[in-house]
């Protein structure tokens, strides 16, 4: 049999991050959270100085990026290792997102990063969360599910997200940044954010993350 994959897309705080790693949690399979990957190379670039639209720099980072996903036994959060550093905090930063969407526009990047993704593609099944999972990287994945939630909300949940780690944040500055990297996730020239031919949309303005699972879980296993 082969192995089944579930694809997450969406804009950036729709939620797909939470209901992925869930639903992973749940049936015992691998997550693939591949705005990481993308974070991760802007986040070299950044530290060696790589300018953020250098595509053959940046190209070759993405395909050499020493980095590595580790478990913790502990508390079973995942850390984020580059060559030895744990950058799982510095990747989650609003800079790291926007200087990531600028990173994935470049299609030397995307290729670069493409095989890598694949490999996360193993027994007992796939949870994958991104823009371009079940459109390109995945497209014979057996769910799709495209997640939205309107603006408005996805930049409350920001808010909500950084005040709850003690981060100062302007709400309006969000929403700005929100619907700046959300339009050019989606005008991009390659793999631009949009809902694959075959998937399901689910807007999570007014659900709560219980309820965006079980329908999620719904639809891969119907009863
Ligand atoms: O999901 P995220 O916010 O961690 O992603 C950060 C950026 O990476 C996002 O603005 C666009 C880009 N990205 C992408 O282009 N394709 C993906 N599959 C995942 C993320």
């Amino acid at each position: 049999m082969s192995v089944p994959i579930l694809t997450i897309d969406g804009p950036s705080g729709a939620g797909k991050g939470t209901v992925a790693t869930r639903i992973a949690s749940i049936k015992g399979w691998h997550f693939l959270d591949s705005g990481a990957l993308y974070r991760i190379t802007a986040y070299a670039a950044l530290r060696d100085g790589v300018a953020l639209d250098d595509e053959e720099a940046l190209s070759r980072l993405a395909a050499a990026l020493p980095v590595r996903f580790e478990v913790d036994p502990g508390n079973g959060e995942v850390r984020v290792v580059l060559a030895g550093e744990n950058i799982g905090d510095a990747i989650r930063s609003e800079e790291a997102g926007n200087a990531a969407s600028k990173v994935a526009a470049l299609p030397g990047v995307r290729a670069a990063l493409l095989a890598r993704q694949r490999d996360f593609h193993r027994a007992p099944g796939l949870v994958a969360d991104g823009r371009d999972m079940g459109t390109v990287v995945f497209p014979d994945a057996d769910t799709k599910v495209f997640l939205t939630a309107s603006a408005e909300e996805r930049a409350n949940r920001r808010y909500k997200q950084l005040s709850d780690k003690g981060i100062s944040a302007n709400l309006r500055a969000l929403a700005e940044e929100i619907a700046e990297r959300d339009a050019r996730d989606s005008q991009r020239a390659v793999s631009p954010l949009v809902a694959a031919a075959d998937a399901v949309t689910i807007d999570s303005s007014d659900l709560t993350i219980d309820e965006v699972v079980r329908k999620v879980i719904g639809l891969m296993d119907p009863a």
